[in-house]
């Protein structure tokens, strides 16, 4: 795989995809620009070296339509003031009008296409569309890590139909970060997987069976974990048709010799919300109509016992409901123990990320990646279809 660094860019006109596919306020305004601070250094480069930026993302999930409040126009502004610079929008992200727009751009300019997911061809990895999207550079970039694991035009499609292509600096450190913590760890190496459901974790944890030490688990999917052992988890979310699943994870987790911790206790509330009251519970007494919400102090004393001697940590998905005041200690008590420990500390991003920022802990990771579904598909041992189509 090329870097963009690799590669003369003076004058080019260069198309960098990148994942503008960040969190907005009810009033339509940014609420955490990390997704574009994050390729600031491609996008910088490209501009330092006399070339033509034309930057490409995704907004939301519009389903072919344009719909306004999913126009990339504040990404526009957040980016021209993060670059002090102007940065132009395009009315559409492929067609006519935006070829003569590109066309007419002098080196140093930048110009951010509208939402790629305005056309439903995006998404079904249309090859025409990828045709169109090619014509607008000398030069086509993926800085998009956190849409990789999808094949969708902008990211394979379009990689047939350019003069050129090479993966963004952002891109580069995502994989290579993930590939530090899973070849030749420093060990133990070990992996907390939370969230609500087994199923959407299993080949994340089928797969880090074959790499880890240890797997903490948290969050709603532990119930299912609970419910296998027999505990009656009360209301508490869990998958029926998982349970078996949860017992094949823990047999071969077992044979396999990797260690697995689930929750001793719990934080439990009789309803899913904000305010009702939480109560700590055993695993083993859980009332009837309470659920959990969140790990409780004995499994945050276990699971924090359980990372001192790390060595390499991977976290993907939160402990328990930590957007939540009530239900977030035990989510942030897991962000402090990284941020404390001296392991290398791998946190995947979405809720995760986002909770590590919550707790205040961002600063003291070694690597928070700006993918959720995409540092997922790693976890899982996926090849993501952007990388492979960007090798091809
Ligand atoms: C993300 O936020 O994980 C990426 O931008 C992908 O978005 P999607 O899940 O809507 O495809």
């Amino acid at each position: 795989m090329k870097s963009i660094k690799d590669i003369e860019l003076k004058g080019k006109r260069v198309l960098v995809r990148v994942d503008f596919n960040v969190p907005l306020t009810r009033e339509g305004k940014i609420d955490d620009d990390a997704r574009i601070r994050a390729v600031l250094p491609t996008l910088q480069h490209v501009v330092d070296k006399g070339a033509k930026l034309i930057v490409a993302s995704h907004l939301g999930r519009p389903k072919g339509e344009a719909v306004a409040g999913l126009s990339l126009s504040p990404a526009a502004r957040r980016l021209g003031e993060l670059m002090d610079k102007t940065v132009g929008m395009a009315p559409d992200c492929v067609g006519p009008e935006v070829e003569a727009l590109t066309g007419r751009m002098q080196s140093g300019e930048v110009v951010l296409l509208e939402n790629l997911r305005f056309h439903g061809e995006e998404q079904a990895n249309d090859d025409a569309f990828g045709q169109a999207l090619g014509r607008l550079c000398d030069l086509y970039v993926n800085d998009a890590f956190a849409v990789s694991h999808r094949a969708n035009a902008s990211v394979v499609a379009v990689t047939k139909h350019v003069p050129q292509r090479a993966a963004g600096l952002l891109l580069i450190k995502e994989l290579s970060w993930f590939k530090k913590a899973m070849n030749k760890p420093r060990r133990p190496l070990v992996a907390i997987v939370g969230g609500a459901k087994i199923s959407s974790k299993l080949g994340a944890l089928e797969n880090m069976l074959q790499h880890v030490d240890k797997i903490i688990i948290g969050g709603a999917m532990a119930n299912t974990f609970l419910k296998y052992f027999g505990y009656d988890v009360g209301k508490s979310k869990i998958e029926e048709d998982r349970i078996e699943t949860a017992g094949e994870v823990f047999r071969r987790s077992m044979e396999m010799g990797v260690k697995i911790y689930l929750p001793v206790d719990v934080v439990a509330a009789r309803r899913f919300e904000a305010d009702a009251e939480a109560r700590v519970y055993t695993a083993q007494e859980i009332p009837k109509d309470w659920m959990a919400m969140d790990i409780g102090p004995a499994t945050t004393t276990l699971y924090t016992e359980a990372l001192r001697e790390a060595g390499t940590i991977l976290w993907n998905g939160p402990m328990g409901v930590f957007e939540m005041d009530a239900f977030s200690q035990g989510t942030f008590s897991m962000s402090h123990a990284l941020a404390a420990s001296r392991a290398m500390t791998i946190v995947g991003g979405g809720d995760t990320g986002s909770a590590v920022l919550k707790a205040g802990d961002a600063g003291q990771m070694s690597y928070i990646s700006t993918g959720g579904g995409a540092f997922l598909a790693l976890m899982e041992g996926r090849t993501l279809p952007a990388v492979e189509a960007l090798e091809a």
